[in-house]
C-alpha cells in the first residue's frame, strides 16, 4: 500500500521515514519536526485553501527561514525577498508552474527558462504598457467600468447588487476584448458567458492536478462539470481562434496581440505563433480576471466598513469633472491611498511565489539552502511584518498620503521593497498598468455614482474571510451593496 502525501510503501515505513528525515538537505533548518519527513500538513493547509495563513502562522513561531517540507522552504525575510527576487535572478520559478500548463505549449505565465521567457514578455510588456493602454484601449476600460457601476446602482437601488460578480464580470470583460479585440459582453447580460465558465473550470482543474495527480482519473468522469474541468482545453483552444483571426486580419479594432506579432515580425526576435496566441490570449483573461475582481471587491468592503472614510473618498471624487480620464485620478490622494492600502492587505495574489536555489546553494537569511531546495516568499507575511508596517493589521490609506500626494515615498525604504502586491523582478506582473486603471476608473465612478451606498445585510466579516488558493477569494464569494434605507 502506498502512503499517500508521502508516497511510501508501509513495508518499508519507518526506515525510510528515518532515511528522509536524517538525510533531508533542509534538516538543520527551523520549522515543525514533521516537515523533516512529509510535506503532508503543508498539503492539507494548500487544499484546504489555508496556504498563506499556515505559512504565517509558521513564521510567527520558527522565524524567517521556515522548513515547510524536505523541499521547501518558507523565506521572511526581506534581504533574502531581494535575491530570490531581483532582475537577473538565478532562482527561477519552480516546476510548479510548468506543471500548471495544460495547453500544449507553455505561455509567459509557466515558462521557466529566462530564455524561453525574456523574449516573450518584452513582446507582452509593451502591448501593456501604459502608453499603449492610454492611446488604445483606455476609452474601452472606461465605458466598461462605467457600465459595471450603472448595473451596480440598478440592483442595489432595487435590492442589493452583488459586487463579487460585477467586479469579476468587469476584469474578464476587460480582458477578453483585449484578447480577443471584441467584447464578450457579460456585463450587458450579467453573468459570465460559455468561453469564461469553461475557462475557470480548467484553471481550477489544473490547480487541482498539479496538487493532486492522481485525480487526473477525473478526466474520464462523464460529467459535463467535470469534463469541464478536466478536458475542456480543445473547446478553448478552438473558440481562441477568434483571438488569431482578429489579430491577424489587421481590419476594424485589432487585439492586443496584432500589436505582439507585429512587433514580432518586425524585431524577429521571440517569434509567436497561432497556437502561442491562442494561449496568450487565454492567460491574459486568467491572469487579469480574479485579480482585479477580487481586489476590487475587497475595497469596496474595506471602504463601506468606514463611513467617515467613505464620505471623504466620496468628496474626493466629486471634484472631478464629468468627462474624467486616468490622468485626472492619478493625482486624487485619497483614491490612490485607498487603493495601495486594499493591495497590501488584501491584493488578490498575496501567496507564495516558488522558485528554486540555483547551483551551489545559498546563503539566506543566516542559514545554508542547498541548491534545488524551492523557497517561497508570500506578500501576506511581508505586508503585515510589523517591523516594516505601524499598526500593520489596520486599514489605514493614510499611511500612504506624503504631503498630499498619494505616492511610495512617503514609505520606509523597507516597506518600499516589501510591497509587492504585483510581484517581484523580471516575473512581476505584466497587467500591472491595465489592473491600475481598472481600479481606477471603476472606484471613481461607484462611489460617484452610488453616493452613501451600504454593505447588505447577509456581508459580514465572517462571509469575507478569505481563502487562498494561489489567489484569494471571499470564502461566500459573494460581497452585497445595497442603497435601500
Ligand atoms: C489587481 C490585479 C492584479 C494582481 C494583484 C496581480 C498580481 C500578479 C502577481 C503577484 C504576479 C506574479 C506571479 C508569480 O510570480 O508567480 C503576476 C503575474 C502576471 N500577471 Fe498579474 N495581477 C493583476 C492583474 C493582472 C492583469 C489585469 C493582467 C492582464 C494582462 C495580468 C497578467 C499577468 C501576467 C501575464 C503575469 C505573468 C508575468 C510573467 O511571468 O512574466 N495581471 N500578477
Amino acid at each position: 500500500m502506498t502512503i499517500p502525501f508521502i508516497g511510501l510503501t508501509s513495508s518499508c515505513l519507518p526506515h525510510q521515514i528515518l532515511y528522509i528525515a536524517s538525510t533531508a538537505s533542509t534538516r538543520h533548518l527551523p520549522g515543525p519536526w514533521y516537515s523533516r519527513f512529509t510535506h503532508y500538513r503543508l498539503k492539507k493547509a494548500v487544499v484546504s485553501g489555508q496556504r498563506v495563513f499556515y505559512i504565517d502562522s509558521l513564521h510567527k513561531k520558527y522565524g524567517p527561514i521556515v522548513r515547510l517540507s524536505p523541499h521547501e522552504v518558507a523565506i521572511a525575510d526581506l534581504e533574502s525577498f531581494k535575491e530570490i527576487h531581483k532582475i537577473g535572478t538565478k532562482y527561477l520559478k519552480d516546476g510548479w508552474y510548468e506543471r500548471l500548463a495544460n495547453f500544449p505549449k507553455r505561455g509567459i505565465f509557466t515558462m521557466v527558462d529566462p530564455r524561453e521567457h525574456g523574449p516573450r514578455r518584452k513582446l507582452l510588456s509593451r502591448s501593456f504598457s501604459r502608453s499603449y493602454l492610454v492611446e488604445n484601449w483606455e476609452h474601452i476600460v472606461r465605458a466598461k467600468a462605467q457600465l459595471a457601476v450603472s448595473k451596480i446602482k440598478t440592483a442595489a437601488l432595487s435590492h442589493v447588487a452583488d459586487v463579487y460578480n460585477w467586479w469579476m464580470l468587469l476584469a474578464s470583460d476587460v480582458t477578453a476584448h483585449l484578447a480577443f479585440g471584441e467584447p464578450f459582453g457579460m456585463l450587458e447580460v450579467g453573468h459570465a458567458n460559455q468561453f469564461m465558465r469553461v475557462l475557470k473550470a480548467l484553471t481550477m482543474g489544473a490547480g487541482i492536478m498539479v496538487e493532486m495527480p492522481l485525480l487526473r482519473i477525473l478526466r474520464f468522469v462523464p460529467i459535463t462539470r467535470v469534463q469541464e474541468m478536466f478536458n475542456g482545453n480543445e473547446y478553448l483552444l478552438k473558440g481562441a481562434d477568434r483571438a488569431v483571426e482578429m489579430a491577424r486580419s489587421r481590419t476594424g479594432e485589432a487585439n492586443v496581440f496584432a500589436k505582439v506579432i507585429e512587433d514580432s515580425e518586425k524585431e524577429g526576435e521571440g517569434h509567436i505563433d497561432d497556437m502561442d496566441v491562442r494561449i496568450e490570449a487565454m492567460n491574459v483573461i486568467i491572469a487579469g480576471t480574479d485579480t482585479t475582481g477580487v481586489t476590487l471587491t475587497y475595497l469596496t468592503w474595506a471602504v463601506l466598513q468606514r463611513p467617515e472614510l467613505q464620505a471623504a473618498l466620496e468628496a474626493e471624487i466629486a471634484t472631478l469633472p464629468d468627462n474624467f480620464k486616468e490622468n485626472d485620478l492619478i493625482p486624487l490622494p485619497l483614491l490612490n491611498a485607498v487603493i495601495e492600502e486594499t493591495l497590501r492587505l488584501y491584493g488578490a495574489a498575496p501567496s507564495s511565489l516558488p522558485r528554486v536555489v540555483p547551483q551551489g546553494g545559498a546563503k539566506l537569511g543566516g542559514h545554508y539552502i542547498p541548491q534545488g531546495t524551492t523557497v517561497c516568499t508570500q506578500a501576506y507575511t511581508f505586508h503585515r511584518d510589523p517591523n516594516i508596517w505601524n499598526d500593520p493589521l489596520a486599514f489605514n490609506p493614510q499611511r500612504w498620503i506624503g504631503t498630499n500626494e498619494a505616492t511610495p515615498e512617503a514609505l520606509t525604504p523597507d516597506a518600499k521593497t516589501a510591497f509587492h502586491p504585483f510581484g517581484a523582478g523580471a516575473r512581476s506582473c505584466v497587467g500591472v498598468h491595465l489592473a491600475r486603471m481598472e481600479m481606477r476608473y471603476a472606484v471613481a465612478f461607484f462611489f460617484r455614482e452610488c453616493k452613501g451606498i451600504k454593505l447588505g445585510p447577509r456581508t459580514t466579516p465572517e462571509t469575507m474571510e478569505f481563502e487562498n488558493f494561489f489567489l484569494i477569494a471571499p470564502k461566500a464569494h459573494r460581497c452585497e451593496v445595497t442603497l435601500r434605507p
